[in-house]
């Protein structure tokens, strides 16, 4: 794992910019998986900005969410496609066609799940997928004790993630508590992963997933198992770990080639 510490949210979202952007740039045709939530909208910002300032082309890449409650419709202002919309691909020059978000309103979402599955794989697989970390160390909607070899499927969210998700909802009672979501093995075969996690309600859950052992009650710790694991965390979800200092020695020895910034 590679563990990439900033001071802030703000310098952490500025690093994974320029990690998308050096994958965009190297293949232009780049497959991206995305992910919603508070974490990534400072990344999706800067990512606009370097299309608008810097002339960071999307038209060519096509991108896959993690995730989507079941039984929104993409009209639904808290669909993950509706976030999806606002917060990046109607800013860019994304084309459309090329956009996907697993559809939470399939009337058979078992084959919606297969689906999703295929066109991923008929896109080539993803280059780099993109994820946040939950509080209870979820990916995507792979809540705690969720097989870590499993595929895009319909999982039942935690009471911690109805907790943390419902205040945009209005209560915990209405908002979906169901969701499609790639399984973690869909994710692992990313070729990169770059995983965000800020601020100090993911101090336990960055620290079970790094410094934890690999176990299927924290499914982020399976990112121990992929070749490339790119995680960035601000100073205050770093506060818990033992080997930060370690962790800083790495970042700081690199070779210019390791380097994105
Ligand atoms: C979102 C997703 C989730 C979030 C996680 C963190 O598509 O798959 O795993 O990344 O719940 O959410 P925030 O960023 O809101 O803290």
């Amino acid at each position: 794992m590679e563990i990439l510490i900033r001071e802030t949210p703000e310098a952490g979202c500025r690093l994974a910019a320029k990690i998308i952007a050096k994958v965009v740039h190297e293949k232009p045709a780049a497959v991206l998986g995305l992910a919603t939530g508070r974490t990534p909208l400072q990344l999706y910002r800067e990512l606009i900005r370097l299309h608008r300032e810097e002339g960071l082309s999307f038209k060519d890449v096509t991108t896959f969410n993690l995730d989507e409650y079941v039984g929104l419709p993409p009209t639904h202002d808290q669909s993950y496609r509706f976030f999806m919309q606002e917060n990046l691909f109607r800013h860019i020059d994304i084309d459309p066609a090329r956009t996907h978000v697993p559809n939470g309103t399939a009337a058979d979402l078992q084959s919606e799940c297969r689906a999703y599955e295929e066109r991923i794989a008929s896109a080539g697989g993803i280059d780099l997928q993109l994820l946040g970390l939950g509080r209870n160390g979820h990916i995507g909607f792979n809540e705690p004790t969720g097989s870590l070899r499993s595929r895009t499927w319909i999982k039942i969210l935690s009471e911690q993630t109805l907790r943390d998700n419902s205040a945009v909802f209005g209560s915990f009672d209405t908002m979906p508590h169901h969701a499609i979501t790639m399984g973690v093995g869909t994710i692992l075969e990313a070729r990169h992963l770059l995983l965000l996690a800020f601020g100090p309600a993911k101090v336990r859950a960055a620290m079970e997933m790094i410094e934890g052992p690999l176990a299927a009650i924290c499914p982020a710790s399976a990112l121990q198992l992929h070749p490339r694991a790119t995680i960035v965390l601000d100073e205050a979800a770093a506060a818990g770990l033992q080997s930060a200092e370690h962790y800083r020695w790495i970042d700081r020895h690199k070779l210019d080639w390791q380097r994105y910034e």
